[in-house]
């Protein structure tokens, strides 16, 4: 729908630069295609990030979500904020993929809060960023930079993805979609094929979300089920907010 959306408003642009064309009104010509060329890029660029052609967005009913996919094998496994404090606080290097989730909960200023404490204590810190992690095109980096993140911590997909193999602890803040494995190797999954942070390639990944919603897409998570990833279940603003203080008791 977003894609849709921003394809209207590139035809909209294109639209009022031609009646400045007709009217013979520079200043018309000049805003439409200022408009137009702004919306056709948007549009490009949200379709590369999904992996998918225009033409598909536009013509591929919607599957309403949920149905497809393959069955998943295994079972979540629950860890405390506690444990997932400590994991944090004893790794080297700590890769954070903040989501929708995240933005919900306005847990962006707690976020920051817990990773100023972990660089304090050695831990090397960086933020995964999906194209199109969140609901609207740089989602994730207004609200980081809102809380105050500096940009050289926050890398884009092709950035950081390679670097998910060194990382001890990949901590995942409300997202779902943007780090489905099921994207690489289910064909009958709505997202196959959209690229995805490598999230289930760090040694530990650590799930903060409420409970067993889907994401956006409402397709099952491959990587929640998998022997190396552990869930923390809560809202993400007090639960970042716990682990803070289990950060600050461990010194
Ligand atoms: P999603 O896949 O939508 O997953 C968000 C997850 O956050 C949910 O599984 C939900 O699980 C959890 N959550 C919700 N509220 C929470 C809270 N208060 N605290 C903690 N967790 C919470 O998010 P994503 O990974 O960012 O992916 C974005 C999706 O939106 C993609 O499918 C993308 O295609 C789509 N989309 C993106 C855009 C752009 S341009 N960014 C535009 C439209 C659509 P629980 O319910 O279990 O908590």
């Amino acid at each position: 729908m977003p894609v849709v959306i921003s394809l209207f408003n590139a035809f909209t642009g294109l639209a009022v630069g031609f009646e400045g064309y007709v009217l013979g009104n520079p200043a018309l010509i000049i805003a439409g295609i200022v408009v137009g060329a702004a919306g056709t890029l948007l549009t490009q660029l949200m379709a590369k990030a999904m992996n998918r052609p225009i033409s598909n967005i536009l013509f591929t009913p919607m599957t309403g979500g949920g149905g497809a996919g393959e069955a998943i094998e295994g079972t979540m496994k629950e860890l405390s904020a506690i444990d997932a404090a400590a994991m944090m606080r004893y790794a080297s290097k700590v890769i954070i993929v903040p989501g929708y989730g995240m933005a919900v909960a306005h847990a962006q200023h707690k976020v920051w809060e817990m990773t100023s404490i972990l660089e304090e204590a050695g831990v090397e810190v960086k933020f995964a960023i999906h194209p199109v992690a969140g609901r609207m095109p740089g989602h994730m980096n207004v609200l980081l930079a809102e809380a105050g993140v500096p940009y050289d911590k926050i890398f884009d997909l092709e950035e950081i993805n390679g670097e998910f193999g060194q990382a001890d602890v990949a901590l995942i803040i409300g997202a779902n979609d943007v780090v489905n494995p099921s994207a690489r190797t289910d064909k009958s999954s709505p997202i196959y094929g959209m690229p995805i942070l490598n999230a289930d390639m760090a040694q530990n990944v650590i799930v903060i979300k409420r409970g067993k919603g889907t994401g956006y897409s409402g397709v099952e998570n491959a990587l929640f089920y998998t022997d190396n990833c552990r869930m923390l279940y809560g809202d993400a603003q007090p639960m970042a907010g716990h682990i803070i203080q289990h950060l600050k008791a461990m010194g």
